[in-house]
């Protein structure tokens, strides 16, 4: 695994944003998936200013949500969709036809996943996954023990997870499952942007790096992908050694 670390979060946005630019330049209409939580936010902003020079057409791919929470509607303040909507999909002007969102609310998540799945399959698998790594390791809402689920899954939110939920909401807002792209899914990617940065992140990077393949740290799992990039600034790589 690649392991790249740089002096701050902003540098390490830079570097993800520079990787996915020039892989949408190389692989126009490619399946991207974006996580949705506070990561990879300044990634968007890095890549909307690109568009506006010009350097990369955002439209020219497709993408894919990683996950939402069960329960919460596409305009929910704090749902996946509305924070990808918020802060890329709307800003860098991506027509909804290259968009598959999840429903939070929809009445059967068994059919909600495998519609998820089918648009995958329908573009021959994701070309590049862009994953932040949770408090507890989970990537998308691949628990810890949940393993590389091939398809989308549907998962009991752990303690950690409910509890993180809370920086999201304007309002209490209780979460118990989640609708998830499965981590066997997401490592059949061609390429993967794996992204932590600060230091409330250095424990869990310590773990992933130093525990590969633990069923308990779900970001361990991804490690031994053939064409992984772990970006991290200095916080989140304070406590790690190789
Ligand atoms: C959240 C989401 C993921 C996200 C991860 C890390 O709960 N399910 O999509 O990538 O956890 O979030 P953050 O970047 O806010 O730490």
């Amino acid at each position: 695994m690649e392991i790249i670390i740089t002096d701050t979060a902003y540098d390490t946005a830079n570097d993800a944003a520079s990787r996915i630019s020039t892989f949408i330049n190389n692989k126009p209409n490619s399946l991207l998936c974006f996580a949705a939580g506070e990561t990879p936010l300044c990634v968007f902003t890095i890549l909307i200013d690109l568009q506006k020079k010009n350097h990369v057409d955002l439209s020219s791919v497709y993408y894919v949500g990683l996950d939402e929470w069960e329960g919460l509607s596409q305009d929910t303040k704090g749902s996946c969709y509305q924070v990808m909507s918020d802060n890329f999909y709307t800003v860098a002007g991506i027509p909804s036809s290259r968009i598959k969102r999840w429903n939070g609310i929809c009445v059967s998540p068994e059919d909600e996943l495998n519609d998820v799945y089918q648009y995958i399959i329908a573009h021959g698998g994701i070309d590049l996954a862009l994953l932040g790594i949770g408090m507890n390791g989970h990537i998308g809402f691949n628990e810890p023990f949940t393993g590389l689920p091939k398809k989308c899954i549907r998962v009991k939110l752990d303690k950690t997870t409910q509890s993180v939920s809370k920086k999201y909401f304007d309002i209490p807002t209780k979460v118990s499952y989640g609708l998830s792209i499965g981590a066997g899914e997401l490592k059949n990617s061609q390429k993967i942007i794996l992204m932590a940065t600060g230091i409330h992140k250095a424990d869990i990077v310590k773990s992933t790096i130093e525990l590969p393949n633990d069923i308990s740290i779900p970001s361990s799992l991804l490690t031994d992908h053939q064409n992984i990039s772990l970006l991290l600034d200095k916080d989140a790589a304070s406590k790690f050694s190789l």
